[in-house]
């Protein structure tokens, strides 16, 4: 079979458009009614999303999270805070995320500041995900060079010992929440006349304007 080079992909997107007379005005409310149309589409992971920070030497690297809350304060993942992410997000709070829902054309980026959540809110979380799940947050340090799979497997078994049924949520591990100063909504359109809206607060209100594409 031929598969096609590089060179020659391309996608012609026209599932749909997105007009300033249909946008929500506040971008919260847009993402929301995105969010739920990409979940209720049964794609995979629709909660996926990539997360850029920069290192205090201006570089910048990304990685996948999953979206755990939202409201009006902003997005809201979970993670270790002595994570490569976490140490970056410690000397530089400013972040961008991004969702990209292949299947639905769509993308929504999101930039502002960080801020850890409150002890409260990451206790809540954290006793109610999976046991093994609250194992893991004590056994691995995320980012860490380890020796190998046999020294992850037997640290895993050395916390599932040491709490049985009852991790408590480990110091280092703990929610942080984007708090947006501007959102970009894109649709992909035909003939590459995708349409983008970007939405700035400005004012004490969103500015929505429209980016070429
Ligand atoms: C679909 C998906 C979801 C993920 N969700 C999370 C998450 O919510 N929190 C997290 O710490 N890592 C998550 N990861 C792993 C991260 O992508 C990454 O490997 C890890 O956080 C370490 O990143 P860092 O070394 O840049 O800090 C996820 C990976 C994938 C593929």
């Amino acid at each position: 079979m031929n598969t096609p080079s590089l060179a020659d992909m391309r996608k012609n997107y026209q599932q749909a458009e997105l007009l300033e007379s249909h946008a929500a005005a506040q971008p919260l409310q847009q993402f929301g009614t995105w969010l739920q149309e990409a979940i209720a589409s049964q794609i995979p992971e629709p909660n996926a999303m990539t997360l850029a920070t920069v290192s205090s030497e201006l570089r910048p690297s990304t990685r996948v999270v999953l979206i755990k809350a939202y409201d009006e304060r902003g997005l809201v993942w979970f993670t270790n805070y002595n994570s490569r992410k976490g140490r970056e997000l410690a000397g530089n709070p400013f972040a961008a995320l991004q969702f990209h829902w292949v299947e639905l054309e769509r993308v929504v980026r999101i930039e502002g500041r960080v801020e850890k959540i409150s002890e409260e809110e990451s206790d809540q979380y954290f006793h109610s995900r999976p046991l093994a799940s609250r194992i893991g947050a004590w056994a691995s340090p995320q980012s860490e060079v380890i020796a190998s799979r046999e020294w992850l497997e037997t640290s895993s078994q050395k916390f599932a010992a040491q709490f049985a049924q009852h991790p408590p949520r480990p110091p280092h591990w703990g929610g942080y929440r984007l708090v947006p100063e501007q959102w970009e909504f894109w649709q992909g359109g035909s003939a590459r006349l995708h349409d983008r809206l970007q939405y700035q607060w400005r004012n004490g209100q969103w500015l929505i304007q429209r980016l070429a594409p």
